[in-house]
């Protein structure tokens, strides 16, 4: 069965572009069909990531919903930017382009997400959220089977998690778990994986290190004019990021 996965978080910043992207990329190099939903209209990081070109983009799926376009013409393939071939696919799929209006009927949105399924053969259809749990964020997350919640041991998140867990819950999500991400140096990772799964009784498929290499990423892919991708596990695929990333994408999958 197809698997719609959505990567929340209540704050902005957490890491969820860079998870999104990365995950996808595990899948797609293990031979799964994925599409990434960018919910992201004011700066859209997943392409920025693959490094695709801005006229690359034509179509949103905000222009599906307002019929203005075939959903096919919604998603762009993703494969020719990454550096290694893919034994599998993996594609873009906009939320929508800059400066449209999105204000859309939402009973649309789910089969759209079918239609996505259906039309691209996908295996995983992957959602990179907008963070907090204004309007724009809610549908998506609604029509998921998994809700993937991305932390930093910060106040602001601990707290604002257990309100997204909270709503989540009322909108009938019945699969949620945790990525804590961006942990400090001084932090024993196995231990903040423990406490957070004791504090939000829901598990915690990764906790990841703060990592300069990573962190960097993105700071190079906003310089630099690139034309190929800037994939963290293409690049780095034995580094101890890259190992936990691919089991968190298993587990996603299993
Ligand atoms: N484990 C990590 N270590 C260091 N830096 C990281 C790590 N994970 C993500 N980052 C960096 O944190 C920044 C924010 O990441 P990203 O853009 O993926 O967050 P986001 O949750 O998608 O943000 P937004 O909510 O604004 O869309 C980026 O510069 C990214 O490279
Ligand atoms: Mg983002």
């Amino acid at each position: 069965m197809p698997k719609i996965v959505s990567i929340h978080s209540f704050r902005p910043g957490t890491g969820k572009s860079q998870l999104t992207a990365n995950i996808a990329t595990i899948l797609a190099a293990a031979g799964q069909r994925v599409a990434i939903i960018d919910s992201d209209v004011h700066s859209p990081s997943i392409q920025w990531l693959f490094g695709l070109p801005e006229g690359a983009i034509t179509h949103s799926l905000n222009d599906f919903l307002w019929g203005k376009c075939g959903i096919e013409s919604t998603a762009v393939n993703l494969n020719p930017t990454v550096r290694h071939p893919l034994k599998g696919q993996v594609y873009l799929v906009p939320f929508a382009t800059r400066n449209s209006t999105i204000d859309y009927d939402i009973s649309l949105l789910s089969d759209s997400f079918e239609l996505l399924i259906n039309t691209l053969r996908l295996d995983v259809l992957l959602i990179d959220t907008q963070p907090g749990v204004q309007f724009a964020a809610l549908p998506s997350i609604a029509f998921s089977d998994i809700q993937v919640l991305v932390l930093q041991l910060r106040e602001q998140d601990l707290q604002g998690t257990g309100v997204v867990i909270d709503i989540s819950e009322q909108l009938g999500i019945s699969e949620m778990v945790l990525i804590v991400n961006q942990i400090p140096e001084h932090y024993n990772l196995r231990e903040v994986q423990q406490k957070i799964e004791q504090i939000y009784q829901r598990p915690v498929l990764a906790a990841l290190p703060y990592d300069e290499l990573l962190a960097d990423y993105n700071q190079a892919s906003l310089l630099l004019e690139r034309t190929s991708s800037n994939i963290f596990v293409v690049e780095h695929p034995d580094h101890p990021i890259s190992l936990l990333l691919t089991n968190v994408a298993a587990t996603l999958t299993a």
